[in-house]
């Protein structure tokens, strides 16, 4: 693999100089800049030696995304890219269960995860005894977990979907009784979804919630459009039902953004992570943001200092395995997502 040409302080500040992530606290002037700029090449300079791709969730910080990153999505499409590379060595600066997900899928592969913080509130609500007590409780239902799940869960569910593929998913697998896990507010928009596809489907759900997408509230956005007339909300689904019915987009951090280039708007209010939110700072400067983005601590833990450790000594914790009696049958719920969603 070639070396990026290593990049200067003065590119990265030209690039990132619109970022102003959480109103103003937290900018990227020059100095920063200068401080990111020799991990960022010398990351870059490890990944040609060892054969490493960083694939990075949009939600992390913008010097990741636009130093360091060979791939930059969704969870879907970052869990296809997963596949596609054919680097030995796989970073994945996200979150644990995305890390979980590309190992599945290649067991081949190192996968190394730098985050601190192992977590996420919705993987981290179930566990696969959770789910093996509720098969046994529910023996009719067909179980549906989303993405944002331990190898451990998914290893127990029938089929897993994205916030890209959730509706689609639901209506096509061939049974009317869906035991949806773990997000519940997810759970309630496939809910009102269905209503509208006018799909008949019996839904149990679990008690999980993301923290960050459950505090928006309808109210918020009932009074940012009267101060902004010309205002476009766009949210993500693992916000609340009213938040939905609120918003003019709604989709997935990629269909977010991609929404983004193929509009007018430009008064924008952004109900999902600041990621986002940065990501159009950088890329369509124009655009004008109101209201506040929140922060997901978990995948704001992943740090260019973390991507630098692992690369050059990893700590047997940075190493993701998958216990071999989980391994097949998570990846059969996985490639059970793959086929239902790309069916037509
Ligand atoms: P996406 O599938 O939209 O990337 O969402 C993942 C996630 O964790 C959102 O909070
Ligand atoms: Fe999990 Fe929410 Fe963070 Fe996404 S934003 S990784 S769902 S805690």
């Amino acid at each position: 693999m070639l070396t990026a040409d290593p990049i200067t302080a003065s590119q990265l500040h030209e690039k990132l100089k619109d970022v102003k992530l959480g109103g103003t606290t937290c900018l990227y002037p020059l100095e920063k800049c200068e401080r990111y700029v020799p991990l960022i090449n010398r990351i870059n300079e490890l990944k040609a030696e060892q054969n490493a791709v960083v694939l990075a969730h949009s939600y992390v910080s913008p010097e990741i995304i636009y130093g360091v990153a060979d791939f930059v999505g969704d969870s879907y499409g970052l869990a296809k890219d997963a596949m596609s590379t054919d680097a030995t060595t796989i970073v994945f600066a996200a979150v644990k269960f995305m890390g979980d997900t590309a190992k599945i899928l290649n067991p081949t592969k190192e996968v190394l995860i730098p985050s601190e913080l192992n977590g996420c509130t919705l993987a981290d609500s179930i566990t696969g005894d959770d789910v093996r007590k509720l098969r046994r409780e529910n023996p009719d239902f067909m179980f549906i977990c989303y993405i944002n799940t331990s190898a451990d869960v998914k290893a127990e569910c029938d089929v897993c979907v994205t916030s890209s593929n959730a509706y689609d998913i639901v209506e096509r697998v061939p049974s009317d009784k869906i035991y949806f896990l773990p997000d519940k507010l997810m759970g309630f928009n496939i809910i009102e979804e269905m209503k509208t596809r006018k799909v008949d489907k019996e839904i149990k759900l679990w008690d999980g919630t993301c923290y960050v997408h459950e505090e928006y509230d309808p109210d918020m956005i009932d009074y940012l459009r009267s101060q902004h007339p010309e205002l476009r909300v766009l949210s993500h689904p693992e916000c609340s039902p009213g938040v939905l019915q609120h918003s003019d987009y709604v989709g997935s951090t990629s269909q977010l953004l991609n929404y983004m280039k193929d509009t007018d708007a430009e008064t924008i209010l952004m109900l999902t992570e600041c990621g986002i939110t940065s990501r159009l700072q950088v890329e369509m400067p124009h655009l004008k943001f109101v209201g506040s983005c929140s922060m997901c601590r978990y995948m704001k833990s992943n740090t260019l200092q973390d991507i630098l450790r692992v690369l050059e000594n990893p700590r047997p914790q940075d190493v993701i395995s998958i216990d071999e009696g989980v391994q097949a049958r998570a990846l059969a719920c996985i490639e059970a997502m793959f086929e239902y969603a790309e069916r037509k």
